[in-house]
């Protein structure tokens, strides 16, 4: 499907969000893990959380919306999942796989993860090397899914673990095969990155030496509960940057996840002269949530990279559109993680930008982009079937003079489903 965007004349209103997608793998996961029936709230059906429901289905856990939407899974405990059928398909999505994998490299069955042509691309000797330390036997083709695991009678080794990159896929995939451990796993994080998992299973968490260690010990046990997703920071982002770029815009977004491990973008937003304000901050189970307001401001270009990179990794797609509207030049450094997304992100946004009229340098850990003010050209860019590239060329559509089209724009899907048809009802051309 092909989107054309037109340049706005404004964008108000309230965005309707779709539940955080970090947060809905890890609430499906843990809730078929739990001892009994777990309800979750504000489930979405983005096709990414989908998948992962799809996988726990094929464990032979039973999961299903009640008239209210509210989705029950029934929880059968760590060690009830069912050898599945099928290869388990985790589609488009990373996070299902490599959190998926570290539950099933504890299982006494074995199983074969696969994905679709981007998913089988994308690097897994970051996952297969900690679980074949901790005894999984984990065979990958060439470093990439599909990969097969052999299942185990004797539960895994427990190790201490220092992260070699700042995922906190690779971290939740290692947190998660703690529990069939025996004994006492420590990963280590050096560079903070999203804590949900450790938050929602509710590890033991120590600083040491300026690092963060996370504990998981042998007989922890996932409880049955009630989660509530709240809306998702990720795609609240596109409209952030819309609503500054765009003139005469303000736009409310309600309930936003602000875990302040992944609202880095707000601080950099901030230091590029952006108006968000934020009232009604509160908790809502595990996470802390709030509202926001954004509107028109004049953006400067910032420099961008070290320890933040982490904490806004998915919004740097969107970020490098703001940079493009921004008086001055922009900086993103440390950001070679990009590479290895849905595509390869920093190679993606850099031609996308430059059909528009932007003068982008793409280098192996960043981009350099020279703000052009107003004076993006209409034109067309390619999706490169990344929801976060298809969203971000909507964003930068919107402020581009003329129309701008994007192809294979129904990747949106992948996180925020009603991403086009918001992004439309919101803004008046
Ligand atoms: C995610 C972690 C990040 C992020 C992804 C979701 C998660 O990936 O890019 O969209 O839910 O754990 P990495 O762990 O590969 O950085």
């Amino acid at each position: 499907m092909m989107q054309t965007i037109r340049q706005a004349s404004s964008l108000t209103g309230t965005v309707s969000l779709p539940a955080d997608k970090s947060i809905s793998h890890r609430s499906a996961l843990l809730s078929a893990l739990g001892e009994g029936t777990s309800r979750i709230y504000n489930f979405p059906t983005s096709a990414d959380p989908q998948s992962t429901l799809e996988c726990v289905r094929a464990l032979g856990i039973s999961a299903g919306r009640t008239d209210e939407g509210v989705l029950e899974v029934e929880g059968q405990g760590l060690d009830e999942l069912r050898p599945p059928d099928e290869p388990l398909d985790c589609g488009n999505s990373g996070t299902t796989m490599r959190l998926l994998a570290g539950i099933m490299a504890g299982q006494r069955f074995g199983s074969v993860l696969t994905g679709d042509a981007s998913l089988r691309q994308r690097p897994m000797e970051r996952i297969a090397d900690p679980l074949q330390a901790m005894g999984a036997r984990v065979e990958l083709r060439e470093g990439c899914a599909p990969i097969r695991i052999r299942g185990t009678q004797s539960g895994l080794k427990p190790i201490e673990y220092r992260l070699p990159m700042a995922s906190a896929q690779v971290k939740s995939c290692v947190l998660l095969a703690g529990l069939y451990a025996t004994g006492r796993t420590v990963v280590i994080e050096p560079t903070p990155c999203r804590d949900h998992t450790e938050r929602m299973l509710g590890l033991k968490v120590e600083e040491l030496g300026g690092e963060r260690h996370l504990i998981v010990d042998s007989g922890h046990t996932v409880p049955a509960t009630t989660w509530t997703v709240p809306g998702d920071f990720s795609g609240a982002s596109f409209f952030l940057v819309a609503g500054s770029i765009v003139p005469n815009s303000e736009l409310q977004l309600n309930d936003v996840g602000l875990n302040p491990s992944r609202t880095a973008l707000l601080d950099v937003l901030d230091g590029m002269g952006a108006d968000i304000t934020i009232e009604n901050e509160r908790v809502l189970g595990a996470e802390p949530v709030g509202d926001i307001t954004v509107r028109t401001a004049a953006l400067s270009g910032v420099d961008v990279g070290g320890r933040l990179i982490p904490n806004l990794i998915d919004e740097i797609p969107v970020l490098s559109v703001a940079a493009a509207c921004a008086e001055g030049r922009t900086e993103i450094r440390d950001a070679e993680e990009l590479r290895v997304k849905e595509t390869d992100r920093l190679h993606a946004m850099a031609q996308n930008l430059r059909a528009l009229g932007v003068e982008v340098q793409e280098r192996e850990d960043g981009l350099t982009i020279e703000g052009n003010g107003p004076n993006l050209l209409g034109g067309s860019v390619k999706s490169f079937d990344d929801h976060r590239i298809a969203m971000s060329m909507g964003v930068a559509g919107l402020v581009a003079h003329g129309a701008t089209t994007i192809t294979d724009a129904e990747c949106a899907r992948v996180s925020f489903p009603d991403f086009w048809t918001e992004l439309h009802r919101l803004a008046s051309v």
